[in-house]
């Protein structure tokens, strides 16, 4: 008989015994795969992405737990090109039991540049109670958290256990999900499950877990602004004719407010209360300098969850060191812009598109390109996955979980549940508020990565028991 661990609290020891024994290995493997430079863009070496999927194959085949473990890939959007390597493996259920299907990335951001980290990116490096290394807390550990989870539980249950468990690993989250929905059509069989974990988001704190049951959409594009057939000298032409950094620099101005909201027409905003988190929380977790004062209004995880922010995270202009004087006839900048649940991504992007058009300064022109989209979601938080989810939380954590918004974006989730209406959706993750994901020195705290493998090895127990 399979043990049931709301009637069965000695099922708790037994697998925090199994967790705790398994955890060093699970930090050498973890170690191992950062040690893979698995950036999903375009222009870094494809080889690391598919060295990866076959790293995390090899470890999900290990568990033993599996009927069958494939490397798959599909086709981007309607085009010939292929998208990242995904891993998917299946086990089916017995006895009656449910399926779940786990989730999370094995692709990275860039690294950005060396010498703003303490440690090497790709050098996994164990600092006090944190692990740094680019992935290693997104998503690189939400993988091994799936790996370590499905081991203890076997470890403890051997031939009871019964649960069907599918797992999809993604090797393109970092660069939108470009492939999924063909993948989804492709492999829609063996990704069908009752319940689903995404192991990709975020905790209250580093002593108290959350369940994420809000996420912001996402637009993002390149925005070209020409205003000039071709540079001068600025001595020349300067104070006449526009150079395309003026364009730009007034054209941007217009996105936002004086106190710093966006004031793009058409954007949606979603209603619903907040937790207290004050502003003094606010300036400590995100390091904002003394004299500076936060942007936007409505409360602070409004603001953070439930409002649309625009930023401009990149831009191509003359760098500062060879910034001769010169007239710069063309600027791009990369626009990057999170939209609130309930806003359709498309419409969204519409909107911001023609707001720049009707503001372009002097009648510059603007074009823009490599736009992508993904859609905002809110998680039904009513079935019975997400009390189990919450109750096997505060039995690992000790303490209850909040129920959190995140500002990020994971837009698979909203492709996956058009798909599989029923399947009940939980976001669970391994990051706290200083794991600065995306940033120089990413860190995992390694106090959260044994709570969250023994959260998700407590739930699976708990799935296992369940008709
Ligand atoms: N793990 C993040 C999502 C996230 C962000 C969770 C913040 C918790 C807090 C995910 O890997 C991510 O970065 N998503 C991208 C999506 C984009 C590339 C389409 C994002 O939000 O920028
Ligand atoms: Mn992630
Ligand atoms: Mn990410």
């Amino acid at each position: 008989m399979a043990p049931d661990l709301e009637n069965a609290p000695e099922t708790l020891p037994g697998l925090a015994e199994a967790v705790h024994a398994g955890l060093p290995s699970a930090i050498a493997d973890l170690s191992r795969l950062v040690r893979i430079p698995s950036v999903s863009w375009d222009g870094y070496d494809f080889a690391h992405v598919d060295a990866s999927a076959e790293a995390v194959r090899a470890l999900f085949e290990a568990t033993g737990v599996f009927e069958t473990v494939d490397i798959r890939r599909a086709a981007i959007d309607d085009g010939s090109e292929l998208g990242r390597p995904a891993v998917i493996a299946r086990r089916e259920p017995r006895n009656g039991r449910p399926t779940i299907l786990l989730y999370a990335h094995h692709d990275v951001q860039p690294p950005g540049k060396d010498e703003d980290w303490e440690s090497l990116p790709f050098e996994p490096t164990v600092r006090g109670e944190r692990l740094y290394g680019r992935g290693a807390a997104d998503d690189k550990a939400g993988v091994m958290a799936h790996v370590a989870a499905v081991r203890a539980i076997s470890d403890l249950l051997g031939d009871d256990l019964d649960l069907g468990i599918a797992v999809f690993i993604e090797g393109e989250e970092e660069f939108g999900s470009r492939s999924f929905a063909n993948f989804l059509r492709e492999n829609q069989t063996e990704l069908t499950a009752d319940a689903i974990v995404v192991a990709d988001s975020d905790n209250w704190n580093t002593e108290t877990p959350a369940l994420t049951v809000a996420l912001r959409g996402n637009v993002t594009f390149t925005l070209t602004v020409s205003t000039l057939g071709h540079a001068s000298h600025s001595g020349m032409f300067g104070g006449a004719v526009p150079d395309a950094m003026l364009a730009t620099i007034r054209l941007l101005a217009t996105l936002h407010d004086e106190d710093g909201s966006v004031a793009v027409p058409g954007l949606v905003t979603h209603d619903a209360p907040t937790p207290v988190y004050t502003e003094e929380h606010l300036r400590d977790e995100s390091a904002l300098l003394d004299g500076v004062s936060p942007v936007g209004r409505g409360t602070i995880l409004s603001r953070l969850w439930y409002q649309p922010a625009i930023m401009i995270t990149g831009i191509d202009a003359p760098s500062v060191r060879d910034a001769s004087n010169t007239l710069s006839p063309r600027v791009s900048v990369k626009v990057s812009m999170r939209i609130a649940p309930g806003q359709d991504a498309q419409v969204a992007y519409e909107a911001l598109a023609g707001h720049l058009r009707d503001n372009a300064p002097f009648g510059a022109h603007l074009e823009f390109s490599d736009a992508n989209t993904g859609s905002p979601f809110l998680v039904d938080t009513s079935g019975w996955a997400v009390a189990d989810a919450k109750a096997a939380m505060a039995e690992a954590w000790g303490v209850e979980a909040v129920e959190t918004g995140i500002g990020g974006s994971i837009p698979f989730i909203a492709d996956l549940v058009e798909v599989f209406p029923e399947a009940q959706v939980l976001v669970t993750g391994v990051e706290d508020p200083d794991s600065r994901a995306h940033s120089p020195n990413e860190s995992l705290h390694l106090g959260v990565f044994h709570r969250a493998i023994l959260t998700e090895a407590v739930l699976l127990a708990k799935l296992n028991a369940r008709a």
